[in-house]
């Protein structure tokens, strides 16, 4: 049975006016390691941790600036969400399509609530917590390409004709502001595009898009804004000492006008600046050192980096599965070929390889979690190949190839093929992270331990589904594995409300 909501009832938790409050027995486990009669031994001593949290219920009217607004994600993502909002249906060849969110975690996945007269009872994920409904998202961004985001919407060839006519009239008077292009960073290809740049010092770019910040929100009237980054992959910026590794540093690198600071990097600052949460959609380092260093100090939200879409979403899976069941994977060969502006944009060498990167170490925690599968150090092969191929447009397809080794010195060979819908399945991705960054900077909670409470660190972990490289504060493990970038948020969702996590355990069955 499906239920659209439910309320808790516990000692545990209480809904106010203004909140929701909850006491929660976080169960954990402390490890010693230590001498015990002659011999070293781990012993693990199960504990339990009280914490409290707290949720403001409060709904903020929320915009949304994207850096790349004219690119296929972000006329994918606007147009998606009119014709959510305005209720569109279109006809394609099969059948007549209504719009929906399929693919957004919080929108179209649901969670367990518990069982009722042997019934398992389940409810939208989006009822775990009050959270802005898509529908009623401003959108608004920067492009270094002035299109409007009706003509962006054609020329991304991604949704059909159809639908397109109708969401014309609503895209047309949106046009980008706008952007900060800087030739160095993305491919030489992209430079016919540029024709709406911000020209000035890197102080005065800066300012422009703090100015363009206040005036959307000022505009549109929204309470709160959140940016994202869905502009073209940018080559990575070199770390420098004394360039980008302090907030002083970056700061006065800019004030020089240094030319290895990124545009990413110089929209990150100004969100920044103002406090506004901003995420990297894209595999460049633009959360340089110093960038980070600021986040902390004004404890504002940074996460990233790199939707996880397609193929590494799939790898995620796949490969805690192999680990997990005991089979060792070898050897990863992951080909990609895809034809719209970000594959043109990664034909050059120096972008390709921030790509290569986020997606090489998908597999460390996996691989680093079995020491009976592999020795200290070894690693599966684990070859990234992308190509350009302007035919396929936005239908990226993947193809992987797995061998593992398995019982007995045999060989297992997986091969998948993955067509990879880029910005259909990319945009309810942006949505999910653009809601629970919000969220997320409505929750506040402590430990036994603490006397204050506080938000989450500023580097925003709880959105780790959603990337491929998740951006972590420094000394914090990485988890790539989905399942468990899925459990960690929800049962963080559920602790908000008193809700044990989920242990998928059924004793009531048993
Ligand atoms: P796109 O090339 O269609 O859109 C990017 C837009 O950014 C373009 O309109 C371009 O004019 C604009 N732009 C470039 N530099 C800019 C700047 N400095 N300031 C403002 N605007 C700028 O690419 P698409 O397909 O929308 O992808 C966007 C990004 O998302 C790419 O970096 C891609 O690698 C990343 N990504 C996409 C995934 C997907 O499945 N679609 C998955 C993972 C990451």
């Amino acid at each position: 049975m499906f239920i659209e909501n439910f309320k808790v009832e516990s000692p545990n938790v209480k809904y106010t006016e203004t909140e929701i409050q909850s006491v929660y027995n976080y169960e954990t486990t402390e490890l010693v390691h230590e001498n015990r009669n002659g011999t070293y031994q781990w012993i693990v001593k199960p504990k339990t941790v009280k914490y409290e949290f707290k949720t403001d219920i409060h709904v903020p009217k929320l915009g949304v600036m994207l850096v790349g607004w004219g690119g296929n994600n972000g006329s994918t993502l606007t147009g998606g969400v009119i014709a959510n909002r305005e209720g569109i249906s279109w006809a394609t060849k099969d059948k007549i399509q209504q719009a929906n969110y399929f693919g957004s975690l919080t929108q179209a996945s649901a969670i367990r609530v518990g069982s009722f007269q042997g019934e398992e009872i389940h409810a939208p994920f989006k009822s775990l917590l009050p959270m802005v409904n898509p529908d009623d998202i401003v959108f608004g961004g920067w492009d270094i390409s002035d299109m409007n985001l009706a003509d962006a919407m054609a020329r991304a060839r991604v949704f059909d004709i159809d639908l397109q006519k109708q969401l014309r009239p609503y895209m047309e008077s949106m046009v980008p502001l706008p952007g900060i292009y800087d030739p160095d960073f993305i491919a030489a290809n992209q430079g016919e595009r540029a024709n709406n740049v911000i020209k000035g010092t890197k102080r005065e770019q800066i300012n422009q898009i703090i100015k363009d910040i206040k005036e959307f929100k000022e505009a549109n009237k929204v309470d709160r804004v959140v940016v994202l980054w869905t502009a073209n992959t940018e080559r990575y910026s070199n770390l420098v000492v004394g360039l980008n590794d302090t907030m002083e540093n970056l700061f006065a690198a800019v004030d020089r006008n240094e030319s290895e600071i990124s545009p990413s990097t110089l929209f990150a600052i100004a969100c920044v600046m103002e406090n506004v949460p901003f995420i990297n959609g894209s595999p460049q380092n633009t959360f340089v050192p110093g960038l980070i260093d600021l986040a902390i100090k004004n404890n504002c939200l940074i996460g990233g980096d790199d939707f996880k879409s397609g193929q590494t979403k799939m790898k995620s899976v796949l490969v805690d599965f192999l680990v997990g069941a005991g089979i060792k994977p070898t050897s990863i060969v992951s080909y990609n070929h895809l034809g719209n502006n970000d594959g043109m944009n990664l034909s050059a060498p120096q972008t390709f390889r921030s790509k290569e990167i986020s997606k090489s170490n998908v597999v460390d925690d996996m691989v680093n979690s079995n020491a009976i599968l592999y020795a200290p150090g070894e690693h599966p092969d684990h070859v990234v190949v992308i190509k350009y191929v302007p035919y396929v447009g936005d239908s990226k397809r993947a193809m992987d190839e797995y061998t593992s080794e398995i019982f007995m010195g045999g060989k297992n060979t997986i091969v998948l093929h993955n067509t990879c819908e880029d910005s259909l399945l990319a945009a309810p991705i942006i949505l999910d992270l653009v809601l629970l960054a919000e969220l997320s900077t409505r929750i506040q909670f402590k430990s036994e331990a603490e006397n204050k409470f506080h938000t989450f660190h500023p580097v925003a972990t709880i959105l780790s589904y959603l990337t491929k490289a998740p951006l972590v504060p420094p000394g914090t493990p990485v988890v790539n594995a989905l399942s468990k970038q899925r459990a960690m948020l929800e049962n963080i969702m559920r602790a908000c409300v008193g809700l044990a996590p989920e242990n998928n355990m059924i004793l009531e069955y048993k």
